[in-house]
């Protein structure tokens, strides 16, 4: 018997892996399942950059290994991007990576800054991912407590009595997922400034800064935030492109080149083609993140009246592919979904996959067509 490595018995399958295979067989026995689980985009990406990515395949180059940092012209349209979206000056050259999609970003620079003990300040709720990565690393997670109450910000000041003097790394994730909540400026200047004084790497996870936000904002806009601080972000969901597996990870030169150095080691540059495809996605103009940020309100008018009809609440302010909604008191969130899926036959998130913090609500997703979100509404009416 050839036995996997102990760094397995540290993670356990994902659970919308282990829940899809029942969804799944659901639907083979002919149940007509609505999915509002899963936040992966429906809709299509610009036609624009399906061209880019089929004229590519013509190019004579379009076969060979790609540069690990992929082609100049690409993180010149990923500097441009953040330039013109967020006001963030970056070198095309050193203070940017492309990634297949931030996930990938997640495990490289948990490769490229953990030791095996470190301890990584995680939120809960938050994306699960942060703390499987951690884990498979020999790492320690050491969670911090998100609530409503606080607006689903970290509370610094009870960080700052915990013994930090292992923690080496801290996710944060805003806009938040699972919860939408955003952060602002101030908020930001606080965690920098709380991971100078300790010596901590601060990652913003920010793939969801485009979609139903207020104002999108990056963490690297702050004064003196390259010193502690890097970013990701991902054409997943801004771009309808989650399957193409591109995102990107900014910051200070000398983050940038370690995260480089465990990257060129793991695989080689991205395709061609989709690089091609990228650059236009990252050159579109207003008009694209007005129509489909105006899906995605009507989607969600119809969730929160979804919401309203299960007896749960939710907060109009919060932005993201979500719906996060807190169930009536004494509800338990795994029950709450189990049972909209065996009697409704309607797949939603249990807000406890997203930790400890996460009991008592669930996670709609704005992946589903009107049409979907209409007939779940009639179901549970
Ligand atoms: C908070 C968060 N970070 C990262 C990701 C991964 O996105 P990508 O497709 O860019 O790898 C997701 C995807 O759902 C997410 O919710």
């Amino acid at each position: 018997m050839i036995e996997g490595a102990k760094r397995l018995h540290t993670v356990e399958e994902y659970y919308f892996s282990k829940k899809l295979r029942e969804v799944n067989m659901l639907k083979a026995a002919g149940k007509p399942i609505i999915n509002l689980g899963i936040g992966s985009p429906d809709l299509q990406p610009p036609q624009k950059v399906i061209t880019a990515i089929t004229e590519g395949l013509q190019d004579a180059n379009a076969h060979k290994y790609q540069s690990y940092q992929g082609l100049p012209e690409l993180r010149e349209a990923m500097a441009g991007f953040y330039r013109e979206q967020f006001q963030v000056h970056l070198s095309p050259m050193t203070e940017i990576l492309p990634l297949m999609g931030s996930k990938e970003g997640i495990m490289l620079i948990s490769m490229a800054y953990l030791n095996e003990g470190d301890e990584v300040l995680i939120p809960n709720p938050g994306y699960p991912t942060y703390q499987s990565v951690t884990k498979l690393l020999g790492a320690k997670p050491v969670f911090y407590e998100l609530d409503e109450a606080n607006n689903w910000m970290p509370n610094i000041m009870a960080l700052e009595k915990q013994d930090l003097s292992k923690v080496k790394l801290m996710w944060i994730s805003y806009p938040h997922m699972p919860t939408g909540a955003q952060a602002n400026y101030k908020v930001f200047e606080k965690l920098i400034d709380f991971a100078k004084r300790n010596n901590i790497l601060l990652v913003n996870d920010n793939p969801y800064s485009f979609i139903l936000t207020d104002a999108p904002r990056s963490i690297l806009k702050v004064n003196g935030a390259k010193e502690v601080c890097i970013e990701l972000n991902s054409l997943s969901k801004t771009f309808n492109m989650a399957g193409w597996r591109v995102g990107m990870v900014l910051g200070d030169g000398k983050h940038i080149n370690n995260i480089l150095k465990v990257k060129s080691n793991m695989d080689s540059g991205m395709f061609y083609g989709i690089q091609k495809g990228a650059i236009e996605a990252l050159r579109c103009s207003k008009l694209w993140y007005l129509s489909l940020n105006s899906v995605y309100e009507q989607r969600r008018a119809l969730v929160w009246k979804l919401a309203e009809a299960l007896n749960c609440t939710y907060d109009k302010n919060a932005s993201g592919l979500f719906v996060w909604a807190k169930l009536p008191p004494y509800a338990k969130a795994e029950e709450f979904i189990d049972v909209l899926l065996k009697n409704n036959h309607l797949f939603v998130a249990p807000g406890t996959i997203f930790g400890s913090q996460g009991e008592g609500y669930i996670r709609f997703s704005l992946c589903a067509s009107t049409e979907d979100i209409q007939e779940a509404i009639t179901r549970v009416l």
